[in-house]
Parts: C-alpha cells; sequence; structure tokens
C-alpha cells in the first residue's frame, strides 16, 4: 500500500488530499494517514497543508522495498516480489532461501558476507555499491544457466554505457571492468531437478561510491564515482540493468543460445584477440584469446595453434598485457 500512496504522490503536482487518496486506493483516511507517517518517518519529505492535503518534496534518492516494488512494476511483469535490506550476509545466500517459485529481486545496501565466484570475498560496505539478485525460474537445462552470466554482463554493458558514456567491457566469464580494472562481478548460482533449472540465483555486484579502494582491491577495484566522478542514481541504474536484462533474457529464451548477440558480446570483450593466462585447478595455461561462443565458451588457441574451449567453470583468465582495448 505504501508503494500506491508513494505512486499518487508523485503523479500529483501540488496536493492531493487523503480522502482522495482512501478512495482511490480503497482504504480508510486513517489508513492513509499512517502510511504518510511511516513514509515520513522512513525519509520522505511529505508536506501537509490542512485544506490542501499531501505534497511530496523529494530530493533524494530512497532505496527502500516500496521504490524496489514501484520499479518492477514499470519493468512489467517479469519480477512478481522485490526485497531490500539494509545490511544482510548475502542477497545471492538469501535468494537461495527463498523456497516460492516467483521471480523476485532482492537489493542490499550492505553485506557482511558477499561473496564471489569460488568462494572468494566481494567487498560489499554499507552504501558503497549495488548489490543485487534476482531469483528466477527459467525453463532451461543446467548446462545453459552460464549463457545467463552472458545475458547479465551485456545487460550491465549496455545500462553503463547508456546511462554514463563510459568504455566498459566484459572480463569473461563474470566481470565488468574498466581500463583493467573491476567494477562490477556476477555471481551465478542455482538449484536443480533432474535435468533441469529449479532456482536460478544470479547476483550482481557494482562499484559505486567508494572514493578509495585498500589492500589489494587498490590496484584490481574502480568505483562509478572515481569514473564519473557524479552523484549516481542507484534506483536508475538498477532499472536500466533490469531493463536490458529483461530483453536479452526474453530473446534467450527463444533462441537458446547467444548466436543473437554474439557479435556485440564479442565487441565488448576484453579478454578476445589477447595473450591470456588461464589457471585451472592451480595450474597455468598460455593461450591467445580467439572468441566466445554462442554457449558462452572462450575458445583460445594454445602456442601449437591448437583450438580450445574453455568452460566457465573453475578457471580464471589473467591478461599478460592488461584488458584495456
Ligand atoms: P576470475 O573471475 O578471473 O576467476 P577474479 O580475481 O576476478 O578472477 P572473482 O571470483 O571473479 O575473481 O572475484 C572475486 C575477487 O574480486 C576477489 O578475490 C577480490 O580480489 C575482488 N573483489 C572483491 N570485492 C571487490 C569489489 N567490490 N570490487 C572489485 N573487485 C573486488
Ligand atoms: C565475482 O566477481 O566473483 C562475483 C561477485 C558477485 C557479487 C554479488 S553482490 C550481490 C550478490 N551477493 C553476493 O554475495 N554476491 C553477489
Amino acid at each position: 500500500m505504501k508503494e500506491k500512496i508513494l505512486g499518487l504522490l508523485r503523479n500529483t503536482e501540488n496536493y492531493i488530499s487523503g480522502e482522495k487518496m482512501s478512495s482511490v486506493l480503497g482504504v480508510s483516511r486513517t489508513a492513509v494517514w499512517k502510511h504518510i507517517k511511516a513514509l515520513k518517518q522512513q525519509g520522505y519529505q511529505i508536506e501537509s497543508k490542512s485544506g490542501y492535503g499531501y505534497h511530496l518534496i523529494d530530493e533524494k534518492e530512497h532505496i527502500n522495498k516500496e521504490e524496489l516494488k514501484i520499479l518492477i512494476h514499470q519493468l512489467g511483469d517479469f519480477f512478481t516480489d522485490a526485497e531490500y535490506f539494509d545490511k544482510i550476509d548475502s542477497t545471492n545466500v538469501y535468494a537461495k532461501s527463498l523456497k516460492h517459485r516467483m521471480n523476485t529481486l532482492i537489493v542490499a545496501n550492505e553485506q557482511s558476507m558477499g561473496r564471489g565466484r569460488l568462494g572468494r570475498d566481494w567487498e560489499s560496505g554499507s552504501g558503497h555499491g549495488i548489490y543485487m539478485t534476482l531469483k528466477i525460474h527459467p525453463d532451461l537445462m543446467p548446462s545453459e544457466a552460464v549463457n545467463m552470466t552472458q545475458i547479465m554482463a551485456l545487460a550491465t554493458i549496455r545500462a553503463l554505457r547508456k546511462l554514463y558514456d563510459i568504455e566498459v567491457l566484459i572480463k569473461w566469464p563474470n566481470d565488468i571492468v574498466f581500463k583493467g580494472k573491476k567494477i562490477a562481478g556476477i555471481l551465478t548460482e542455482m538449484t536443480t531437478e533432474i535435468n533441469q533449472i529449479d532456482q536460478l540465483i544470479i547476483g550482481i555486484g557494482i562499484n559505486i561510491n567508494q572514493d578509495v579502494f585498500i589492500g589489494e582491491l587498490e590496484y584490481k577495484a574502480i568505483s562509478l564515482k572515481q569514473i564519473t566522478d557524479k552523484e549516481i542514481s542507484k534506483l536508475t541504474l538498477i532499472k536500466q540493468i533490469l531493463f536490458e536484462f529483461i530483453e536479452l533474457y526474453n530473446e534467450f529464451i527463444i533462441h537458446r543460445n547467444l548466436e543473437y548477440v554474439i557479435d556485440e558480446i564479442n565487441n565488448y570483450s576484453s579478454v578476445v584477440g589477447k595473450e591470456i593466462i588461464a589457471i585451472d585447478k592451480g595450474k597455468t595455461y598460455n593461450y591467445k584469446a580467439e572468441y566466445i561462443d554462442k554457449d558462452g565458451r572462450l575458445i583460445v588457441r594454445d602456442d601449437k595453434g591448437q583450438y580450445k574451449e574453455l568452460l566457465f567453470g573453475e578457471i580464471s583468465v589473467r591478461s599478460k598485457d592488461g584488458y584495456s582495448k
């Protein structure tokens, strides 16, 4: 109900009376008043003037369950629910604990145990970034899940390029980089039922507000603020990424491979055309990265000219000479 009240306040230029809201929403005026009070407690500046009603003075961005519900509604019927946490261990872990089969968007302001691939940590300090997970139920086989990481990576690239005009690239298989430094990472997990995906959990962490990174991240990571030096609207970015994701996802479900976007994926790759080092179970291999194929694999050539397919999984890719094109 609170998100509906916010919607009405936003759609009214001046004041809207409690009576009007109660009749439009089919609830009592007391209920409207209670929700307005709760919204004020959440930090919304709502002016009330006797004889006129309520007016929203909205200068700062709020991220909460209500805003996320408004956002998913604007995206059509892909998501049925949204959840927001000020602090959580990990949005991916939480998503896996949800047993219902509704497509759900989960966003947090901070994670105490943000995770990357292969059990690595993901720095997720309070307000530093976007930490979000999509819990969805595609009618796909487990082997097809790798493609969803590529789709999320491309959705993120498209959104960042459209909104901020920055030269971000995909570092196969799951990172988004700017001049070789990581701005975002994607962690796709799943639960399965006999040869079918049950839950697909796509988590993405995007560095937004950090002014500095410390320790090993000083040379590895970068934030949107460091690149653009602008105030970033997290909601605008979340919405654009999800918009692009849903569009790409709907097409993927028809084609069941990445052929329809493979040129774009290859053009935005930071590894294709480069000499790379692949690390697989502690062993290192030197290759030339040739292209990413329609099933999301990285095709490489070894020093004898033999082609090999690198599967998303245990393999880590390192550049020999920096990732920027
Ligand atoms: P690869 O994906 O090729 O295996 P990677 O080093 O990018 O290698 P990931 O598992 O993708 O590894 O990402 C986790 C790593 O990312 C962590 O080990 C850490 O070095 C780095 N990292 C952690 N938090 C952040 C962050 N907020 N921004 C950028 N990088 C981070
Ligand atoms: C990586 O680069 O290895 C992937 C990083 C993924 C981080 C995101 S933040 C939201 C979601 N919750 C997690 O614990 N991890 C992902």
